[in-house]
């Protein structure tokens, strides 16, 4: 029925109309990339302009409606669209932070509570998922994905959607909004880790490692794609037609449309492949590329470049008709204002309901990274210096990409914890800035330490360092806060190190230095009484690592899904093998590991066979034991190594994993089905699909502490 529909409203579109629905351009509202449009009102009004985005709250999204339904020909409701990544306005910590709970449960109600925010302010369309794999702490986006791994990212990606847009994809309703799952593709491989720089990358490894979560969105039911900026193996993302057309259309099947990142279309010019906006225009559009975000050049040229036959109206119609198709779905054309309801607005947008699941998914997101002699949990009552101009900071807890939240009623970490201990028991002192070298908050901060019994050191970046045009080339905690921490040593009292940061950092000083070190990302909303509740073991931490973090920069890029060489660390010549003279090769933080206040012990694996026949499945157990004095959640992680094949296979790659709670002394049995399919991969011929011979099966509490067994695929 939305297909019939979908075509009597294109039978009576002008060619000008149609490309109106195929143009979004940005409001004044928000800054998001580095042009903007004063006309945008009046190319809504003219029929130019379809879509809209960094619009948001009911009246203004309401007015520019009215001007879309009222005042032009066909009355086309427009889409509205928003960069709804962590949250509307209650914030969720950032997605990397998110990816550290490993529980889709969470992560799922938190893209739920971000869409039924936005969709009660008005927007009905986020750019998000990020499906973006990246193994480079450098670049600036790795706060905003999942982290290294695509087994991971594609369950992530696969509940965000999930959570944007209703389990059973009813965009109509209310509570629902539109993904976009970007930016497709390869867009965290930029060499250097340097934003928007060249992607280069075999075919193997595309399919193999960055494909995965992209294409998880999509079967999830993701109806919009953001192409990336980069370029992939030569040819940028934005007219690259084996990724919009060939990948995406007829290998995966999606049904929605392809919308530009911002400009990239006019940035076809820079990266050398367009002589002009107007060849611009034609090699995007031609390479499936349906709609321009931002440069205009559609608007500009696409009537003329079919009145000269470059580009086919039915390409023009193809690309209208998957916009219009998920207006439909969107409910607009029937209630164009669905999504402008101002006691909604105001009863959904930061209840309580919301806040208490922003608190529990930050519960979750923190990783507990050394805890020597147990110096945490602290106690109710203990003198407390905290120290660091982060522990003030409400504005760093919110992240990079924090739509409309803002510092307004978010606690900072030295409130939480002035109110849970007491003000007289905790003594505040700035110490340093983030960035900059000055030491003049140095002795103030020492004489703070003096009073106290134990200290929390709140250091890490400013949360503008990442996110987009955010790369580092070196990722040291900034400035001069590990030297207040070596100073602070000094006093030999217990040291916590919180760590508030949107990347993998080089810890190796801290990790020397500090008793314990809690990774808490940018925590958001709540993330400050969340950080309060496991430092004080009101809650005890449960998160992992979504990402591995390297000893150094020199590492990078460091993953735990790596081959073996023919020279592997592990063979007895002292030098000629793969390694580096002056670090190991293993990571100070392995992908997967968290520790807890609690201890778990793994029993050996049971496997009900040793054999596993085609289209047949074998189970893997492990009993998992509480075995210290109090509760604990435990992510219970599968790994699988294919010993011999036709094509270099990693080391271990990630096939499963279960979270599992369990009070002291109770255990649990976790098993886990292997199917032939979990062993498939793009082989010698790029054919995809698995080679019989010998697996090793490891499932461990890390990527790095695993038992291990192993089962033969036969043939
Ligand atoms: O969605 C974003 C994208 O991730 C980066 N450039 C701007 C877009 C819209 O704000």
């Amino acid at each position: 029925r939305i297909e019939q529909r979908v075509d009597s409203v294109l039978h009576l579109m002008t060619l000008q109309e149609k490309i109106g629905q195929l143009v979004l351009y940005t409001s004044d509202w928000d800054v998001t990339g580095p042009t903007m449009r004063k006309g945008y009102i009046n190319d809504i009004k003219n029929g130019n302009c379809g879509n809209i985005f960094n619009a948001h709250s009911v009246n203004y999204v309401r007015k520019l409606q009215e001007i879309a339904v009222n005042d032009t020909r066909l009355h086309i409701p427009l889409l509205f669209g928003y960069d709804v990544i962590h949250g509307y306005k209650t914030i969720f910590p950032i997605p990397l932070g998110e990816a550290a709970t490993w529980d889709l449960f969470q992560i799922q109600r938190s893209a739920h509570v971000a869409a039924e925010e936005a969709a009660a302010a008005g927007v009905n369309w986020t750019y998000a998922p990020m499906c973006d794999i990246t193994v480079d702490p450098r670049w600036g986006r790795v706060m905003e994905g999942a982290g290294e791994d695509p087994y991971l990212g594609s369950k992530i990606a696969a509940a965000r959607v999930h959570g944007f847009q209703g389990i059973h994809n009813d965009l109509a309703d209310t509570s629902t909004i539109l993904a976009c799952v970007k930016h497709f593709a390869g867009y965290g491989a930029p060499i250097g880790g340097r934003d928007y720089n060249t992607v280069d990358m075999s075919e193997r490894t595309f399919r193999d490692v960055y494909l995965p979560p992209y294409l998880a969105a999509i079967k999830a039911g993701a109806m919009s794609v953001m192409s990336a900026f980069n370029e992939l193996n030569g040819v940028p993302c934005t007219e690259n037609k084996w990724l919009l057309t060939d990948i995406l259309r007829k290998e995966a099947g999606f049904k929605g449309f392809v919308v530009s990142d911002y400009n990239s279309v006019e940035e076809l010019i820079n990266h050398g492949v367009a002589a002009d906006g107007k060849q611009a225009a034609e090699i995007a559009i031609n390479a499936g590329l349906d709609m321009d975000m931002q440069s205009t050049l559609y608007q500009k040229y696409l009537k003329q470049l079919v009145e000269e036959g470059k580009v086919s109206e039915a390409t023009i119609d193809d690309a209208v008709r998957r916009v219009l198709r998920v207006k439909f779905m969107l409910g607009l054309f029937d209630h164009p204002y669905l999504y402008c309801n101002n006691a909604r607005e105001k009863r959904v947008i930061e209840s309580p309901a919301n806040m208490k699941a922003a608190y529990e998914e930050a519960q979750r997101s923190l990783v507990l990274l050394k805890n020597a002699h147990d110096v945490l949990p602290l106690t109710k009552g203990d003198k407390i210096a905290v120290i660091g101009q982060l522990a003030a900071s409400s504005n760093d807890l919110l992240g990079a990409w924090r739509a409309d939240g803002d510092t307004i009623g978010v606690p900072n970490l030295l409130d939480a914890m002035r109110k849970y201990n007491g003000r007289n028991n905790i003594i505040y002192a700035e110490g340093c800035e983030k960035e900059g070298y000055n030491r003049s908050g140095f002795p103030a901060a020492i004489a703070a330490a003096k009073k106290a019994d134990k200290i929390v050191l709140v250091i890490g970046e400013d949360c503008d360092w990442t996110g987009e045009a955010s790369s580092r080339a070196n990722i040291k905690v900034p400035g001069v806060q590990t030297e207040l921490l070596a100073k602070l040593t000094a006093l030999h009292k217990p040291i916590v190190v919180v760590l508030m940061n949107g990347r993998p950092l080089d810890l190796s000083r801290e990790d020397t230095l500090a008793d314990a070190i809690l990774e808490t990302w940018y925590a958001g909303s709540r993330g400050a009484a969340a950080i309060t509740s496991v430092l004080f073991g009101e809650y005890n931490p449960s998160g992992k690592l979504p990402i591995t973090f390297p000893r150094c920069i020199g590492q990078v890029p460091l993953f735990y899904y790596e081959k073996n060489t023919g020279r592997p660390i592990y063979l007895p010549d002292p030098k000629y093998k793969s390694r580096y003279i002056d670090c190991p090769n293993t990571p100070l933080f392995p992908f997967g590991f968290g520790l807890s206040y609690t201890t778990f012990h793994f029993s050996g694996i049971t496997l009900s066979s040793d054999r596993l026949y085609p289209n047949d499945s074998i189970q893997a157990s492990v009993t998992v034991t509480n075995t210290g004095k109090r509760e604990g959640e435990e992510v219970v992680q599968l790994y699988i190594h294919d010993l011999v094949a036709d094509v270099t296979r990693p080391v271990k790659q990630l096939k499963g994993f279960q979270k599992i709670a369990l009070q002291p002394g109770e255990s649990k049995t976790v098993t886990f089905t292997i199917k032939p399919s979990m062993l498939a991969f793009y082989r010698l011929d790029m054919t995809y699909g698995t080679e019989p011979g010998k697996f090793d099966l490891f499932i461990g509490d890390s990527s790095n502490h695993v038992n291990q067994t192993s089962f033969t695929l036969e043939k």
